[in-house]
């Protein structure tokens, strides 16, 4: 039994990733500033005696005793990101040199959620984590993208000078129950807009692809590189290599949810890249991991949350 920090516990990913190391037999600390967090995400949580929450800014100090941290503290999403992205960089950089800190102090094995965004709109499919990307450094999505790659830097700078114990975990998108309503990003859009019956946007011709992780999937990898021996660092891609277009992801959304919505289509947003695909075998060699749930099966699942959400609002 570990005594576990997760940063950005109460997100999407951090509460799947909190409930995950719960049932494993670990104390749980949970810290978030619920910027895109909620209280509801983890409310199921509270009563379990080995579950802790604070509300913290990672971008400030904090003094804790932990044996393992994960940090997921950060906005996702481009609509979130760049509401105020001074405090997206903050909470990348800031964030990382406070996590860090913590970690050299309290000898502590860290993780970072980092994103298949450090490659930028890449020149090279599928992407292994050797590839260093083609990231525009001055642009709207720049607060994130090169937030988590100056982050990445910085738990390679602590591993090199201090020997701390660092895992770096790229990941691709990932989707499942309590991702945000509202947030833009495509698979909770077309479910929500899909149950709604409103029209289902599709920016560009739709022919763009992208992968598409379950939530599950990518907690079990996560914990798995956490176990991993001191001398593996990562970076690793985790993410489904499986590609779809926007247009098939589309259809199988109105298929599964019974919608009878139309699709339109309006300009693809700057710096979107048209493919994004994880190359994962050096997950699959490591860690023995690849992706169980399959899109159909995990959006079913997703849509089931969306439609209790929608009822109960
Ligand atoms: N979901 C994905 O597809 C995906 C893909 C790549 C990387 N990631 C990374 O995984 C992590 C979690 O993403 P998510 O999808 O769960 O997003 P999310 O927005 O649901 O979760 C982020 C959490 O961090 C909290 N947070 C933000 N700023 C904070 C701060 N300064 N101090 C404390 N807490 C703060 C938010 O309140 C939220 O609970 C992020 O670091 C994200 O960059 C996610």
């Amino acid at each position: 039994m570990e005594r576990i920090l997760v940063t950005g516990g109460a997100g999407f990913l951090g509460s799947h990733l909190c409930e995950r190391l719960l049932a494993q037999g670990h104390d749980v600390l949970c810290v978030d500033n619920f910027f895109t967090g909620t209280k509801s995400n983890i409310a199921h949580l509270l009563m379990q005696p080995r579950f802790e929450l604070l509300r913290h800014d990672v971008t400030f100090p904090l003094y804790v005793e932990v044996d393992r941290i994960y940090n997921l503290a950060c906005p996702a999403s481009p609509i979130h990101y760049q509401f105020d992205p001074v405090q997206t960089t903050k909470t990348s950089v800031h964030g990382a040199i406070n996590m860090l800190g913590l970690a050299k102090r309290v000898k502590a094995k860290i993780l970072q959620a980092s994103t298949s965004e450090v490659y930028g709109d890449p020149e090279v499919h599928p992407q292994p984590e050797s590839y260093w990307g083609r990231v525009n450094p001055v642009g709207a999505r720049s607060c994130y993208d090169e937030g988590k790659r100056c982050a990445e830097t910085l738990f390679f700078d602590y591993w090199r000078q201090h020997r701390l114990r660092i895992k770096v975990v790229r990941i691709f998108n990932t989707y499942g129950p309590r991702m945000h309503q509202n947030d833009g990003r495509v698979v909770s859009n077309f479910i929500v807009q899909a149950l709604k019956g409103n029209d289902i946007t599709i920016y560009g011709d739709g022919m763009q692809t992208r992968c598409f992780c379950y939530v599950d999937d990518l907690v079990e990898a996560m914990v798995r590189v956490m176990d991993t021996a001191d001398e593996f660092t990562g970076p690793i891609n985790i993410g489904n290599p499986v590609e779809f277009t926007m247009l098939q992801l589309a259809e199988l959304v109105l298929s599964l949810s019974g919608s009878k919505s139309k699709l339109v289509f309006k300009p693809l947003p700057s710096d979107d890249p048209r493919q994004r695909q994880p190359d994962i075998s050096l997950a699959e060699k490591v860690i023995g991991w690849s992706p169980t749930i399959e899109l159909r099966q995990g959006l079913e699942r997703t849509i089931r949350y969306f439609e209790d959400r929608i009822i109960a609002s």
